[in-house]
């Protein structure tokens, strides 16, 4: 067994996280430049130190996770979402179950939520956002940003739901009740169901083809028949009829 799939070995046993579920050569480059910056010869005495220094586990998760996100991110997509997507979902149902799948910071969540204010008020507004990365999530709930993080967000926007607080912006209370945040890990726990509205976005590229291909008939046996489901920009599915799914428009997919 070669030096990285011991580690991935030793950290499924550890955290249950199952490295050989994402792609190996970029997970390698990231983590190998991490232990090397730290001095470490290779990755079983990374794994060692890791084991004794919580610090340095958390700077492995960190490494590992890419938590990169931004409000209204592809503002396009969003106007798709806004302008097409949910007022045909809300033909259907009146009340919409969304889940914010890998949601990181929470950007992507609280622009749903954002977005489902226009349409109803926002005690009717609920939305699941799950991630691996509990540092991340704990960014999410104290809901305090950048304003790089914000590039995308038209000014009456951010006039209505931010607060800004010195050179940050923080969302308003009001859209924070409306995300619930959970831990869940997207290989390996089960998933929720009847789910209106799934957004899964800038993950799936990190994951082997095998990976994935179960991940989309996971999303489509969690959805709603009708139900869509809204990928990253550089994440086409491209056969989606194999996963129970057709093309609504580009990057969403709505579960026949
Ligand atoms: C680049 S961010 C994407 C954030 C947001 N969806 C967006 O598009 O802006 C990727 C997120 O996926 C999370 N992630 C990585 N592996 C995961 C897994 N197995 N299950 C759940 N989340 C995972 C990371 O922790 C990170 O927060």
């Amino acid at each position: 067994m070669s030096d990285y799939q011991q580690f991935i070995a030793n950290v499924k046993r550890k955290t249950g996280i199952d490295l050989a579920l994402y792609k190996e050569a970029q997970m390698k480059r990231r983590l190998t430049s991490l232990y090397e910056k730290k001095g470490f010869k290779n990755f079983d005495e990374f794994f060692r130190a890791m084991n004794h220094d919580q610090a340095l586990f958390h700077e492995f998760l960190d490494r590992m996770t890419i938590n990169v996100s931004e409000f209204f991110r592809n503002a396009k997509r969003w106007e798709v979402l806004e302008k097409k997507i949910i007022p045909k979902l809300l033909e259907k149902n009146k009340r919409l179950k969304v889940w914010s799948a890998a949601c990181s910071t929470g950007e992507e969540p609280y622009t749903l939520a954002i977005i489902l204010s226009k349409f109803m008020p926002l005690s009717q507004v609920s939305v699941l956002a799950t991630d691996i990365d509990d540092n991340a999530m704990a960014r999410a709930k104290l809901g305090i940003y950048m304003e790089r993080s914000l590039q995308e967000v038209p000014e009456d926007v951010k006039k209505k739901f931010f607060v800004k607080e010195g050179s940050h912006y923080k969302i308003i209370d009001d859209i924070k009740r409306t995300v619930t945040f959970k831990k869940h890990n997207l290989l390996a726990d089960p998933f929720d169901t009847n789910f209106d509205l799934i957004v899964c976005r800038n993950v799936l590229i990190y994951f082997t083809e095998e990976a994935k291909h179960e991940l989309y008939l996971k999303f489509n046996g969690a959805l709603r028949p009708g139900g869509i489901f809204f990928v990253g920009s550089t994440e086409q599915i491209f056969n989606p009829a194999a996963y129970g799914f057709e093309v609504e428009d580009t990057f969403f997919y709505r579960k026949m």
